[in-house]
């Protein structure tokens, strides 16, 4: 349990954290984020072949849910670019309490004992002390809602929880991440503030219709991602609103961008379908 209420409460009570990080990296991190406790078995080093398979269980995780996306991880990214030089946590189930139709997409070996992850969140430090890029969020939430399972655990809040707990395991100051316009984790990210917009239109992704955002990560924010009623941000109003769809919309908040002005997303969008969204957007005055 958390010192304060939060929305994704119940899931604390059927799921257990964990983390993987390498020795030196490990001692970076806090490891009782909020005060709860990251049992000592729960700590994965990716340098040992004992973690293998929740290794594995996590990389499917990413399959199933950024494949949907058209993004999933090779499993050498995986290595580089997330278990060696940052951090992952999450929340899992013990592989005795797991649904059966996790066991089944998983692929889960028969006499395997350890946990099973539901949740990642993935981030790599930047050169700046206390600064961090996002790299990964992943629930199971979308993946039951898709193939229609009812287990005994309503997943709400999952993703939120999950990120919230990650950044302040990560110790993380500021914040950088990236995400495309019709993403649904934008509902997520903009728990945390008015995210700062670094790009609106971003050709170096894969993905050109990717923004690139930030924010001062104190424990307000982090409280106010897992909704944390008293934990109250000042947000400023909408003063247009970008359609998901609209690439030239994006390319001019680019230029507008390069050209030095300061925006941000103020609030969370306004989903106009499955695939689509009106995501807000505020001029920051400069002081
Ligand atoms: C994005 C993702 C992590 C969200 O996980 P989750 O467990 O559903 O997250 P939460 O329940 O905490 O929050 C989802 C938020 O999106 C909102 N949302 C809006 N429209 C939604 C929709 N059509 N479907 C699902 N959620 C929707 C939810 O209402 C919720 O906000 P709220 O708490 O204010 O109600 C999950 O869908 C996922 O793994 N997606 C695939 C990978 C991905 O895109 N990752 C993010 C990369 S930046």
């Amino acid at each position: 349990m958390l010192p304060f209420p939060i929305q994704g409460a119940h899931l604390l009570g059927e799921l257990v954290p964990y983390v993987v990080a390498t020795p030196n990296n490990l001692q970076m991190l806090d490891l009782s984020p909020f005060g709860l406790p990251t049992p000592t078995a729960h700590i994965i080093d990716p340098l040992r072949m004992e973690s293998a398979i929740f290794l594995d269980l996590l990389h499917k995780l990413d399959g199933l849910t950024f494949g949907p996306e058209g993004m999933p991880m090779p499993k050498w990214v995986f290595y580089d670019c997330s278990e060696v030089p940052g951090a992952i946590y999450g929340l899992a189930r013990p592989v005795e309490r797991v649904w059966p139709k996790v066991r089944e997409l998983f692929d889960i070996p028969r006499d395997y004992q350890g946990l099973v992850p539901v949740s990642m969140y993935v981030a790599i430090p930047m050169p700046q002390p206390g600064t961090w890029f996002g790299h990964n969020l992943s629930s199971l939430a979308p993946v039951f809602r898709r193939l229609g399972v009812i287990g005994d655990l309503d997943l709400a809040g999952l993703g939120s929880l999950t990120k919230g707990l990650a950044l302040k395991c990560f110790q993380v100051n500021e914040f950088w991440g990236a995400t495309q316009w019709a993403s649904k984790a934008l509902h997520i990210h903009a728990k945390f503030g008015p995210l700062r917009l670094q790009t609106a239109y971003t050709p170096a992704h894969s993905e050109h219709e990717t923004l690139t955002y930030g924010f001062t990560c104190d424990d307000r924010a982090l409280r106010s991602s897992m909704g944390d009623p008293s934990a109250v941000i000042v947000r400023p109003e909408p003063q247009e609103w970008i359609d998901s769809a609209d690439v030239p919309a994006m390319i001019a908040l680019q230029d507008r961008i390069e050209a030095g002005g300061q925006f941000c997303i103020p609030c969370a969008p306004k989903r106009l379908s499955d695939e689509r969204a009106l995501v807000p957007i505020a001029e920051i005055a400069l002081s």
